[in-house]
């Protein structure tokens, strides 16, 4: 382990994290994204569609709203691949190949709403499929196989309102009999089942509550209703069913079907006079709206006849080949509001035909070979929305419009329209939508600045036009979104937008505008309220880091600025070309060849949240800086998605406290930090997927944390690959066993705990019973300094005195009378005594250690009590010091009491002493005492001990006193 502390701490950090925090819930959920808190109940979204998952992900966040695993190739679903979900509300296992779904998995979602199983393998529905659904509401089993359905398979769904069974293999309406015991059943869809007949007894014979039934696509031979079954219907679908033209219409009662509102019949294949008799003489009491579109062989003026039933409010005839409207087609029609011929040949119009139809609101026209309006609309004084869209007309004239001054709606886009008379729009008072995209109009003229004052949204993108002139929409003060992208815009005069007092979204990209173009903040004036500017894929660029007129500077509303993907590349981005942009909140300036951000980019945009800056080319090292970031702490979304980067170092320092989502795949980013994961703490999503990690400890923290967090998402972790070292490229970062990583941090833990432990006690153990021991160790260590300090001066000088005298206070008198008088008197030896030589104030250790160090000897009067007296001990510790170092007799003992060598074991070494005799013992009472004295004399004289003695003293033996 390398002595790294930041290392370290990011490894001990880790471990708290495995150790503390392992099971709680987190995003690691693999391959899907998590949209909400992971403990909010309201929203919790998880996304796992299109993933290739084979079996069902796990863990699920527990508190899951909404749950979509489409697309996936889970084949089978257990009881176990689940846990409870309580708060699931919709789950989407739609196209996932599930052909088998064991009895009982639904019982894990007890208060779902929304079930989503279209587009699967399945080929049955069992009497416990759907058990536990209580709640269910919407049930989708679209386009499976499944040709039985249990009896009691519905009982249980009682709140079970939408029932999709379209494209199975049902094949008998009997079959469908048991989902009518779902007792709220409202719309239920059998379309594309292969039915060939429809018997109304073979559903029911009672009144259902079905207010929707579709049939569509089943080859019926036979369509009948015996019984008043569908009292309660709405919406009755049997458009393209029937066989070889011919469905035979029995209908035991006229009145069966007369609460339908909505009636598809468009393809079915019935004789002309079978439908006519249908239109006819069904009671269609209730009927709005009628759909006979694709029933090419029949006559459009005959069906139009008997089509516009009385109460009918739209009628939609789409594909039937029409190209002549002809003046009393709509005769009968006088009630309708809408009317769609879309999808026809219609070339020819002729306007008397519109006489009749004084209600309608809506026509619709589109994709037809109109090529001129004329006045075809002059009687249709209260048509609100007209879509001419995909016709031919190319020239528009100031009649054709007019008088339509309650139109609200006009589409005219893709037709080829080169000319916009100034006149067109003038009566067209209410017209709020404009849509003249996909034409051939070079200049826009004049037709603007005449008053539209509730215009709200003017589309004209895809035309050629090139300049946009003064004034030009001067009229159309309430216009809200004004479209002028993919035409060859290279000029706009000032004050082109004048007068958009409303205008808050204005798109001019892909046109060929340039720096030069958009120089003048003139040419943005006009639009105070501008919240959003489109101006990508353009030709701007920028050689300089300073502008001298900003050209956004007047937009101080904007809040979205979307400059992307010009297509010289910009060059630079002028450290104050975003000037002025005060309420500016999004950024888009991907794509741009841009290769630095002067720091001051931002200075003006205070409320910048969301920044894009993807494809560009950030290679160099300083690139982006942290202070680029500076001026917009509020920054939440920064997309740096393809930019060369290296590190993201340099949000270390960017103090970019609302950070939640970093988007930062497609780069050489290796190595994920701790440091930079802990100054992005704030994020929710973080994406990296395409870098080139290094696959080794220094990651293990972000792969760890990636893993755990149940704040941070880091999105489609899995799927994030190894790119160094080697002998790891193209393998998941998951397979990185960080655990050795955990194991090293582990193990030095433990041994360092261990040893502070060990430690510990053992102080406190030293403390406890060996204090004494130690603090002569640590003498004996000060004695062993002193000692080698000592030992070159005495070399030269003589002693001080003969003999430094140790004993216990209680054997004072015995000093006093008996040993003083005989060798300082008699012998005339020099002693130093402690009570009579010691220096005042000085420390006592240091007294005890010159008194041995200048004494040729020392003498060391031996009882009980000395031997239990600490001082005493110390001394004899200092005294054999010496002699173990200078190898010479310098101790002398005498023994006042006998004591018996056993009892000296505790003090091993004068043990050792006593045993080889280099001893004097005081005489016992009344006995002579002159032998004694004699001893000591000699004692005091010699000058080297005996062999064994030094050997003894010379540390053979541990000196362990
Ligand atoms: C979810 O947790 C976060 C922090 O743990 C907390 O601030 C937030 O209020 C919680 N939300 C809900 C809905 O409980
Ligand atoms: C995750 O997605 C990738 C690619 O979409 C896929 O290859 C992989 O099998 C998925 N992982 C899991 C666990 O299903
Ligand atoms: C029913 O299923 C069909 C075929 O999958 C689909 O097109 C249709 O939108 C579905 N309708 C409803 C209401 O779910
Ligand atoms: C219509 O159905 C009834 C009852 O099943 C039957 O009696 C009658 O013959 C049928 N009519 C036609 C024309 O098939």
């Amino acid at each position: 382990m390398a002595a790294n502390p930041k290392k370290l701490r990011s490894k001990l950090h880790l471990l708290f994290h495995v150790i503390f925090i392992a099971r709680v819930e987190a995003f690691s959920l693999t391959n899907c994204t998590v949209s909400g808190a992971l403990n909010d109940t309201r929203v919790l979204k998880v996304l796992c569609y299109k993933m290739g998952f084979r079996t069902v992900p796990s863990p699920i966040p527990s508190k899951v709203r909404h749950l979509d695993m489409s697309f996936n190739s889970i084949f089978q679903i257990r009881v176990g691949d689940f846990d409870d979900l309580e708060n699931l509300r919709n789950l989407n296992l739609s196209s996932s190949k599930i052909s088998w779904i064991q009895d009982g998995t639904m019982k894990h979602f007890p208060n779902l709403i929304n079930l989503n199983l279209a587009n699967n393998h399945l080929e049955s529905v069992s009497s416990d499929l759907l058990r536990g659904l209580a709640n269910l509401q919407v049930l989708r089993l679209d386009a499976n196989t499944i040709q039985s359905i249990d009896t009691y398979a519905f009982t249980g769904l009682k709140n079970l309102r939408v029932l999709n069974l379209t494209g199975n293999n049902l094949r008998q309406i009997s079959n469908v009999k048991p989902v009518l015991a779902a007792p709220r059943l409202e719309e239920l869809y059998v379309a594309k089942n292969g039915f060939d007949a429809f018997d109304s007894g073979n559903l029911s014979k009672t009144p259902l509550l079905l207010k929707t039934i579709d049939l569509s696509y089943n080859p019926l031979t036979r369509f009948q209703i015996t019984d008043n079954i569908f009292p309660n219907l709405d919406f009755l679908d049997i458009s393209y069913c029937g066989q070889d033209r011919k469905m035979l219409w029995n209908l035991t009662d006229k009145t069966f079907l007369n609460s339908v509102k909505t009636l598809n019949l468009s393809a079915v294949h019935f004789p002309e006079d079978d439908l006519i008799t249908v239109l006819q003489e069904v009671h269609w009491a209730s009927l709005l709206k009628l759909k006979l579109n694709n029933l090419k062989r029949m006559n459009v003026g005959t069906l139009l006849q008997y089509a516009c039933l009385p109460g009918l409010d739209v009628l939609r005839m789409h594909h039937n080949r029409i190209s002549n409207l002809t003046a009393d087609m709509l005769e009968r029609c006088s009630n309708l509001t809408e009317l769609d011929f879309g999808e026809n040949e219609i070339s020819q119009i002729s306007a008397p035909i519109f006489k009749e139809v004084t209600q309608l609101q809506v026509l619709r026209l589109q994709i037809n070979k109109l090529s001129r309006v004329n006045d075809l609309f002059r009687n249709l004084p209260v048509l609100k929305i007209i879509d001419l869209s995909r016709n031919r007309i190319s020239a528009l004239t100031c009649s054709d419009f007019a008088n339509l001054t309650q139109l609200n709606t006009l589409y005219l886009y893709s037709n080829r329209i080169s000319n916009l008379p100034s006149c067109i729009f003038k009566e067209m008072n209410k017209l709020e939508i404009l849509k003249l995209g996909s034409n051939k109009l070079l200049t826009i003229g004049t037709a603007f600045k005449n008053d539209l004052p509730f215009l709200k949204v003017l589309e004209i993108p895809f035309n050629k036009l090139s300049k946009i002139h003064k004034d030009t929409f001067m009229g159309l003060s309430g216009l809200q979104t004004l479209h002028l992208g993919d035409n060859q815009i290279s000029e706009i005069e000032d004050q082109a937008f004048s007068r958009l007092q409303n205008l808050t979204h204005l798109s001019l990209s892909s046109n060929r505008i340039t720096d030069k173009t958009i120089k003048d903040p003139a040419v943005f004036s006009g639009m105070p309220n501008l919240r959003s500017l489109d101006l990508f894929s353009n030709v701007i660029s920028y050689f300089h880091d300073t502008l001298k007129m900003p050209p956004f500077s007047l937009l101080s509303s904007l809040e979205i600025l979307a400059i992307h993907s010009q297509r010289h590349g910009i060059g630079k981005l002028p450290s104050n070309l975003l000037q002025g942009l005060t309420s500016l909140k999004m950024f888009y300036g991907g794509n741009m060849n841009l290769n630095r951000l002067h720091p001051n980019t931002f200075n003006s945009t205070p409320k910048l949240y969301f920044l894009d800056l993807s494809k560009n080319t950030f290679t160099a090292e300083a690139s982006i800086t942290a202070e680029v970031f500076h001026p917009v702490p509020r920054l939440t979304k920064l997309i740096i998605s393809r930019v060369q980067i290296r590190s993201l170092n340099f949000l270390l320092k960017a103090n970019l406290s609302r950070l939640s989502v970093l988007k930062a795949p497609e780069n050489t980013l290796d190595i994920i930090n701790m440091m930079l994961i802990q100054s992005l703490s704030p994020l929710k999503y973080l994406d990296l997927r395409k870098n080139t990690f290094t696959c080794d400890c220094s990651n293990a923290f972000f792969i760890n944390w990636a893993l755990s967090s149940n704040y941070t998402q880091v999105i489609y972790l899995n799927q994030y690959t190894c790119s160094y070292p080697p002998s790891l490229e193209g393998k998941s970062i998951l397979d990185l066993n960080t655990e050795s990583c955990n194991v090293n941090v582990g193990f030095v833990m433990f041994v360092c705990s261990s040893v502070l432990v060990i430690a510990t006690l053992l102080v406190s153990f030293i403390y406890q019973f060996l204090r004494w021991q130690v603090l002569y160790a640590y003498y004996l260590f000060v004695a062993f300094l002193y000692d080698s300090s000592q030992k070159k001066k005495q070399q030269q000088n003589s002693f001080k005195y003969d003999a430094f005298i140790s004993y216990n206070t209680q054997d004072e008198a015995w000093v006093a009378e008996e040993l003083l008088p005989h060798l300082e008197g008699e012998q005339g030896w020099r002693l130093c005594l402690h009570h009579r030589d010691f220096e005042l104030g000085r420390p006592i250790i240091e007294n005890i250690m010159d008194g041995i160090y200048n004494s040729r000897k020392t003498i060391c009067l031996i009882t009980y009590d000395y031997l239990m007296s600490t001082w005493c001990s110390k001394e004899i510790q200092m005294a054999t010091f010496r002699l173990f170092d200078e190898q010479k007799d310098v101790l002398i003992l005498i023994f006042l009491e006998d004591i018996p060598t056993h009892q000296l074991s505790p003090y091993h070494r004068m043990r050792q002493l006593v045993k080889k005799k280099t001893y004097l013992k005081w005489p016992k009472r009344g006995e002579d005492t002159r032998v004694f004295w004699q001893k000591l004399r000699i004692a005091l004289e010699t000058k080297e001990g005996p062999e064994e003695e030094k050997a003894l003293l010379s540390g053979q033996e541990k000196p362990d006193c």
